[in-house]
């Protein structure tokens, strides 16, 4: 047992809050969620208003400045971005160095970390030309490196950025296209991609956001705090959720011959040590997650246009319902977040099972950028540095090798 005693360290009271359940630890006017009746708000906007109106770059200038961009600073936005799609052709080598089965997350982390030395120009967390010049290159880069990724683990050539088209057309381009042969997208398409990045846009004081401002805090550039997040994002608890969800759904198809009933009971009653059922249940919402409600709209919607009969959607719905009907989920307060519905759409676009998570960090790039400038800019950020309650052996004299 704990001796509550030691909660009086030397330098004043310490509190054990482990995960962090109901300790701030700053100040932030980006987002607002109310977990109990399920709001989410960029800069005061309802998820739902932005995913219908505004498109991934708008919203990126409406999580980073503060508000939404009038027609004349979207276009130089939008200007800018596109005219730093290029990757430098020695960091393109990079991608050489790994094994061709690898995961593209730590393979995108480990780019985004190596543009630091790229970049040396403008790494000063405290220079605001630098800061707006490395927020351009991190948006305008980053679907390029996820692309690259892609195409590296399929053996296919890389394919450079077409600026003449938006940044969802381009990193789709770059995704699924050849060199020289024309590339068709269809809007409707790129419209749902478009939605998506937008609903993974921000999410407050997540695991991987976190992660970006305890970094950032100790003055490391907005790169090398960038792909700290990214790794964060990577876990299956958080960003890689979407993967495990669609590994759950096959695993239901194939060992259960898609009967959700046996699944939930053995979660339920933990039979698999750890096993949850993924892409169910949030730290903050207790109520149905408003985006989940939006990708699960979605779906039938972009499988339909596709001309795609996906039986794993058709498995998803009877997962949902069956949990939400079950007292194990009900007292829980365990409902679908955003990663429940997203691969299957994903996959329905072509995207392999181990991009999802790729594409989660696209979304949450301008949430991370926007998150790391307001710490950057607050005179009350101090260097994060959590205390702990030291639980390990009172002193003892040093035991020489022959008497262990
Ligand atoms: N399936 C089954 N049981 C669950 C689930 C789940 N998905 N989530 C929580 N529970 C249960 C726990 O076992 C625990 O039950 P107990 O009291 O009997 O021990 C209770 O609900 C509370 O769970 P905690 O782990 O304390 O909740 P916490 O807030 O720490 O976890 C989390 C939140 C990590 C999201 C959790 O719900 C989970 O693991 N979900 C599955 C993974 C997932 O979908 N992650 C994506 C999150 S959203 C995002 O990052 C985009």
């Amino acid at each position: 047992a704990f001796d509550v005693s030691k909660l009086l360290s030397t330098t004043g009271l310490v509190t054990l809050d482990q995960g962090f359940g109901s300790t701030a630890a700053c100040t932030s006017a980006i987002t607002y969620i109310d977990g109990d009746a399920g709001i989410l708000r960029y800069r005061g906007y309802p998820i739902d208003q932005l995913a219908e109106k505004s498109t991934f770059l708008e919203t990126s200038y409406l999580l980073i400045y503060g508000e939404l961009p009038t027609q004349e600073q979207l276009s130089a936005f939008t200007n800018k971005v596109s005219r730093h799609t290029l990757l430098h052709e020695d960091l393109k080598r990079f991608f050489d160095g790994f094994p061709r089965d690898a995961h593209p997350m730590p393979v995108l982390s480990s780019a985004v970390s190596a543009l630091s030395t790229f970049y040396q120009d403008a790494l000063d967390p405290f220079d605001h030309d630098a800061v707006e010049l490395s927020t351009v290159r991190l948006l305008a880069k980053v679907p390029t490196i996820a692309a690259y990724a892609y195409k590296k683990s399929i053996g296919q050539p890389f394919l450079y950025p077409d600026n003449s088209l938006g940044l969802v057309e381009n990193f789709m381009r770059m995704t699924f296209g050849f060199p020289a042969e024309p590339y068709e997208i269809q809007p409707e398409v790129a419209r749902a991609l478009e939605v998506l990045l937008i609903l993974h846009a921000d999410h407050e004081q997540n695991c991987s956001t976190s992660t970006v401002r305890l970094v950032g805090s100790s003055q490391a550039n907005l790169f090398a705090s960038i792909s700290a997040g990214i790794n964060a994002l990577f876990g299956p608890l958080h960003g890689g959720a979407n993967q495990a969800v669609l590994e759950m759904l096959q695993k239901i198809q194939k060992e259960e011959d898609g009967n959700v009933d046996a699944y939930v009971d053995r979660v339920k009653n933990k039979e698999d040590k750890g096993a949850r059922l993924m892409g169910f249940g949030h730290r903050v919402y207790k109520n149905y997650d408003p985006r989940a409600k939006i990708v699960k709209q979605q779906a039938d919607g972009i499988l339909k246009t596709l001309g795609v009969t996906d039986p794993l959607l058709d498995i998803a719905m009877a997962l949902e319902e069956k949990a939400l009907a079950d007292d194990y989920f009900i007292e829980r307060k365990l409902y679908p977040n955003v990663d429940f519905y997203t691969g299957v759409i994903y996959r329905a676009m072509g995207f392999p099972t181990k991009m999802f998570t790729v594409l989660f960090a696209l979304g949450r790039l301008p949430g991370w950028i926007a998150h790391w400038r307001e710490m950057i800019e607050d005179p009350g950020t101090k260097i994060g540095r959590p205390r702990q309650l030291y639980t390990g052996s009172a002193e003892r004299a040093y035991v020489g090798m022959g008497e262990r």
